[in-house]
């Protein structure tokens, strides 16, 4: 056989992926918070090759977040109390939803709320206008504030009852994002697909603290802030082993990914996709270098479709 035909066969990874009903053109997807609207970089960046981009956290109300300093480099990672900063639903519907028409790519709305009745209003808002948002990422795991945030993502049965309210409301995807800071992250995963989730993305920051020994404070306003990046990448991919076990849905796999090496630890573990969050901060295009770097490892092993590898580590102890 011709060589360049033979080199085309061996590239032909179908690097598509499916959540629910939705069709993800690879599993690259940018994790909540470190991509803002989804907008920003369109400039910079090819948005359109992502499998898809999720947004900040969107609340009900327009929020200022937390008072700085709110951002703090760590060895091999970074600490966040950014306190859910953003514009709220009413101006997000007005302003950065219409952007979306042209994108080309899947967005998925994160949204955070204090009370279930937040989350519901919130989704009913959007629900109401026309938009081309695949689907919703349910925060329930952010541990800088007061009120809701993570008091959601460490209970069995407020998981529940949040994800089957939103499932009531919404045919559109229903991910979950789960939290680390918990004794039984796989527990809280079955509680989210029993309720009716399509997936769940893990995990979210791991609760963390700096200290300026020479001020004697913490380097946060908080004191206590999320800890993400390449340092709780074993964690992000125990946590997906461990669900893997124990739930049917797509699990997203998020924590530390810098390279095409970390996310396929993440799909080994169990992941049908992955969010890559703290490494935009470097290189907003970096998520995309991925993308080539998993069509080689295809070539290299001859995998014809990149679902054919999910879980692969992990299935052995199912
Ligand atoms: C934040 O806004 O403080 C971070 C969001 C999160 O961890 O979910």
């Amino acid at each position: 056989m011709d060589l360049f035909i033979q080199q085309e066969m061996l590239s032909l990874i179908d690097m598509s992926i499916k959540i629910g009903k939705v069709l993800f053109k690879n599993p690259i997807i940018t994790a909540s918070g470190t991509f803002g609207y989804g907008t920003e970089v369109s400039s910079l960046v090819n948005v359109s090759k992502f499998g898809g981009i999720v947004t900040k956290s969107i609340t009900l109300n327009p929020r200022e977040g937390n008072p700085p300093p709110r951002i703090v480099e760590t060895p091999s990672g970074m600490l966040n109390s950014i306190g859910l900063a953003n514009i709220g639903v009413d101006q997000y519907i007005s302003k950065k939803i219409p952007l979306y028409s042209t994108i080309g790519t899947n967005i998925i709305m994160n949204i955070a709320g204090t009370t279930v009745n937040e989350y519901i209003e919130i989704i009913k808002k959007v629900e109401s206008v026309s938009s081309n948002i695949v689907g919703y990422e349910i925060n329930i795991s952010c541990p800088n504030v007061k009120r809701g945030g993570m008091e959601f993502g460490i209970d069995c049965d407020l998981t529940e009852k949040l994800t089957e309210s939103l499932r009531k409301i919404t045919e559109r995807l229903l991910i979950v994002k789960l939290s680390p800071n918990v004794t039984n992250i796989a527990s809280i995963a079955q509680s989210a697909e029993k309720a009716g989730a399509d997936a769940v993305s893990a995990i979210n920051t791991v609760v963390g603290m700096s200290i300026d020994i020479h001020k004697q404070k913490s380097k946060v306003y908080t004191k206590l802030s999320g800890l993400s990046g390449p340092a709780i990448r074993p964690i992000g991919i125990a946590s997906v082993h461990k669900i893997f076990q124990a739930i049917d849905i797509p699990i997203i796999g998020i924590g530390g990914i810098t390279c095409g090496n970390d996310v396929l630890e993440y799909i080994l573990a169990g992941a049908s996709a992955v969010q890559v969050g703290t490494s935009n901060y470097r290189d907003p295009g970096i998520a995309l270098s991925m993308i080539e770097e998993i069509k080689l490892y295809g070539e290299k092993y001859i995998i014809s479709s990149i679902s054919d590898i999910v879980g692969v580590v992990s299935s052995n102890t199912k």
